[in-house]
């Protein structure tokens, strides 16, 4: 049986810190930190994700504007309000939601937002910093992830760590973060050979494909630690994850479950980064 890698319980732990920290900006120096969210269109999950972000900020008591843009806007227009975001000095970070409609140019969307405001870490600035080592925004999830295994007392120093998806939002910022944990790290994707060999050699097996329950048993080591970031709605409305977590959680010996493992992570370090635009 695996230990259950509570992300629910974690990110609360997380949140409840970030809140005081808040707190105590507002009692000592009378300020509040804001995030200003921008999504465009009607994309349904999106929309959630959205909300949920919402209702974070204000249980931490940052101050968020929401920016709900129609499907038609242009590029332009969109631009137009990230630059007028990035001059305002009671906006401290700046999320855009993605994905974007196809008429917009993602990379140039992101690369227009301040690196001071960048609290998604997706700014190529921010990238970079994290794979030279230094002070910067870092993705969400990843820096979750970092978080339920160092409060779940996972040994990363000298691990095997194997990620299955090479994303910029989670795959290869992930890699980039477990190298700074010292740990060995394989990234593997659609065209890997022998996945499932690789994948069964790691100590600590992040899995973020977005294929609904494609890791098997065959996939994982007696003992490893699984971390599952992706999440799917099934036929008969269930949650899943990436991984087969009735099949995988007998042979691992810790396992993120789905919902409630690093979902919920994503939002409390997004909360982090908020406050901490805010310090800086
Ligand atoms: N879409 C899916 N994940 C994310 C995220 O972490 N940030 C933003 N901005 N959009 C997303």
């Amino acid at each position: 049986m695996a230990n259950l890698i509570d992300g629910k319980q974690i990110s609360a732990n997380v949140k409840e810190q970030v809140r005081i920290e808040t707190e105590q900006l507002k009692e000592k120096y009378g300020i509040q930190p804001a995030l200003a969210v921008v999504i465009v269109g009607n994309d349904p999950a999106s929309r959630v994700y959205v909300n949920n972000k919402k209702k974070a900020c204000e249980y931490i008591g940052i101050r968020s504007l929401s920016y709900e843009l129609p499907g038609a806007t242009t590029q332009e227009e969109l631009l137009q309000l990230i630059e007028k975001l990035n001059q305002r000095e009671d906006v401290d970070g700046i999320l855009v939601q993605l994905p974007l409609p196809s008429h917009m140019n993602e990379d140039l969307v992101i690369q227009t937002i301040s690196p001071k405001k960048d609290v998604d870490g997706f700014h190529p600035e921010s990238v970079g910093n994290l794979s030279i080592g230094r002070k910067g925004f870092v993705s969400c999830t990843p820096a979750g992830i970092i978080e339920l295994l160092k409060r779940s007392k996972v040994p990363m120093d000298g691990a095997n760590c194997v990620i299955l998806g090479r994303s910029n939002i989670v795959g290869k910022p992930m890699g980039m973060l477990m190298l700074r944990e010292n740990a060995t790290v394989t990234i593997c994707h659609s065209h890997t050979k022998n996945l499932k060999k690789i994948a069964k050699s790691a100590d600590i097996l992040i899995v973020a494909l977005g294929q609904p329950k494609m890791v098997t048993a065959d996939y994982v080591k007696e003992g490893a630690v699984v971390i599952d970031v992706g999440i799917h709605r099934m036929e008969d409305q269930k949650l899943c994850g990436d991984v087969d977590y009735d099949q995988v959680e007998p042979i691992a010996s810790a396992i993120t479950p789905v919902p409630g493992g690093v979902g919920p992570m994503t939002i409390a370090m997004l909360m982090k980064n908020v406050v901490e635009a805010k310090e800086k």
